[in-house]
């Protein structure tokens, strides 16, 4: 119909209304989105029309609005059917009551019926949410019952067939709150039911479900994306809770001992790991490093074994924002040969009297040897041509015994040389030179040169003059090899 006609028509409308010529109004209830050629109902028998003179009569259906031409009329049979397709949310929206109106036209006589069509709502329109999934990002630290809002499903329909209730998938940290907000319309809440724990899991999804009360019963749903975010819940780990390292003494600085290493389960600054020494006596923070990042403990200092043999250090790791645990590391030291032995003469009986019996005791001697076990493990030997010998004696210690008569007119002076060697690899030594003197004892008498001496004197001498002279020798020492001469009393030929 064109709009000239249409202007013309609505003007008639309003004359005819003016006169009073309107004959009566009809309403109908249909559902939404019925077929084409539906019957809504029988205007003509509904309106008591001659059925013959529908179509002499031109009977048509007029819009008041719009000219979509929503339904038409069957001049045959005085049927109202529908002609386009009659969607309620299109034509209504969220109106609670949606009412098509018509006129129902005839002419010769003009004659106007208004016709009011009810359009039903159906179920055909879904839940839906607006958002393809919904993201929250949660600290794990939340506590239990931190409520996060969720976005709303929507639906076309109305009343039961809009969206009735939601649903959750079954999990283990999250319930729904499902609230009703003043005018009817549903929201819900993610409510934190189980605390979240990142290192347990870092993503969670979660089918969350609209449905509505229509039957057949319509559903929509949206995946609910939740990113735990990092607290820093958890304390650095040591890979051992005590670390055991062996090191040789006198290893050079920077030689590395270990490597200790601790882990975070936490992420980002919560897991940076700064390794130190916790409680470090003086006499042992210079001789090891422990560097913070890497965790090398390296050698600092002067190791050596014959002062400490092993040490004993608390570790600890921290975390970016100060957790902290705290490792045990034992570094034991072992022993190098690097300690010669050492002889300490403890008592020496010099000069000792040259009659001494052979097995006498002449001096005392101590051999030590800083190393341990073979490395400090010693035998002790003394030069061959000496008449003495070492006898071990208890613990490490040693007499020096004669072996042999001494003669201190043979041999007044010993010069006797002691070596102690340990049985390292190599083993190392060390001698130490004893001086020792022989005492003399009158061991020797004086020997004359002849065993006779024979004289002869010429008469008549002066009293004093020598006769003749006589020598004998002692080899002691001294007094004791001093010579002194006398004539025993005798008598030659009767006279003294
Ligand atoms: C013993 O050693 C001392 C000093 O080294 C030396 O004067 C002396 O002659 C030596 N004696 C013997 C018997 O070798
Ligand atoms: C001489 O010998 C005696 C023992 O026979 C001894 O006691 C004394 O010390 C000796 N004198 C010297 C000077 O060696």
């Amino acid at each position: 119909m064109g709009n000239n006609r249409f202007a013309l028509l609505r003007g008639l409308v309003v004359i005819f209304l003016a006169l009073h010529l309107v004959h009566g109004d009809v309403s109908y209830s249909i559902p939404e989105e019925m077929k084409r050629g539906s019957v809504i109902g029988n205007i003509a028998k509904d309106l008591g029309l001659d059925l013959g003179r529908l179509s002499a009569r031109k009977a048509r259906i007029d819009t008041e609005d719009n000219n979509v031409q929503y339904s038409g009329v069957n001049l045959s049979t005085g049927d109202l059917i529908v002609q386009e397709r009659i969607d309620r949310e299109g034509l209504c929206a969220k109106k609670a009551s949606c009412v098509l109106k018509q006129e129902l036209v005839l002419e010769n006589p003009l004659e106007l019926h208004r016709v009011s069509i009810r359009v039903e709502d159906i179920n055909d329109n879904s839940p839906q949410f607006k958002e393809e999934s919904l993201k929250f990002e949660i600290q794990e630290s939340a506590d239990k019952g931190a409520r996060f809002l969720l976005g709303e499903a929507h639906d076309g329909d109305i009343g039961e067939n809009a969206v009735q209730g939601y649903s959750l998938q079954q999990n283990d940290h999250f319930k729904l709150n499902v609230n009703t907000k003043a005018g009817g319309r549903k929201y819900c809440e993610l409510v934190l039911d189980k605390e979240l724990d990142r290192e347990d899991k870092t993503e969670i999804m979660l089918l969350l479900t609209a449905f509505d009360g229509g039957s057949p019963q319509r559903s929509g749903t949206v995946v609910i994306h939740v990113t735990v975010l990092d607290a820093n819940d958890n304390v650095p780990v040591f890979s051992q809770t005590v670390y055991k390292a062996t090191l040789p003494e006198n290893s050079p600085l920077d030689t590395l001992v270990i490597t200790v290493s601790a882990t975070d389960a936490d992420e980002g600054l919560n897991s940076e790991i700064t390794y130190g020494f916790d409680h470090v006596s003086d006499e042992n923070s210079n001789t090891f490093s422990l560097h913070p990042k890497t965790g090398e403990v390296k050698v600092a200092g002067t190791i050596d074994y014959e002062k400490v043999s092993s040490y004993e250090m608390q570790i600890s790791a921290k975390d970016g924002l100060g957790l902290v645990s705290y490792a045990t590391l034992i570094i034991e030291i072992t022993d190098i040969n690097d300690n010669a032995p050492v002889i300490y003469l403890k008592s020496l009986s010099s000069p000792i009297p040259e009659n001494v019996s052979p097995g006498t005791e002449v001096g005392i001697m101590n051999v030590q040897d800083r190393d341990s076990e073979s490395n400090g493990q010693v035998r002790c030997s003394i030069q061959q041509n000496a008449p003495f010998k070492l006898v071990p004696s208890i613990k490490n210690y040693y007499s020096l015994v004669t072996t042999g008569q001494l003669d201190r007119e043979l041999v007044s002076d010993y010069n006797i040389t002691i070596t102690a060697t340990d049985e390292g690899s190599p083993p190392l030594s060390s001698s130490k030179t004893v001086q020792l003197s022989v005492a003399d004892i009158n061991d020797n008498p004086p020997v004359f040169e002849e065993q006779s001496y024979s004289a002869y004197v010429t008469e008549n001498n002066k009293p004093g003059s020598t006769l003749c002279s006589v020598s004998a020798r002692d080899p002691d020492w001294r007094q004791n090899g001093t010579v002194i001469y006398s004539l025993l009393p005798g008598e030659v030929n009767g006279a003294p």
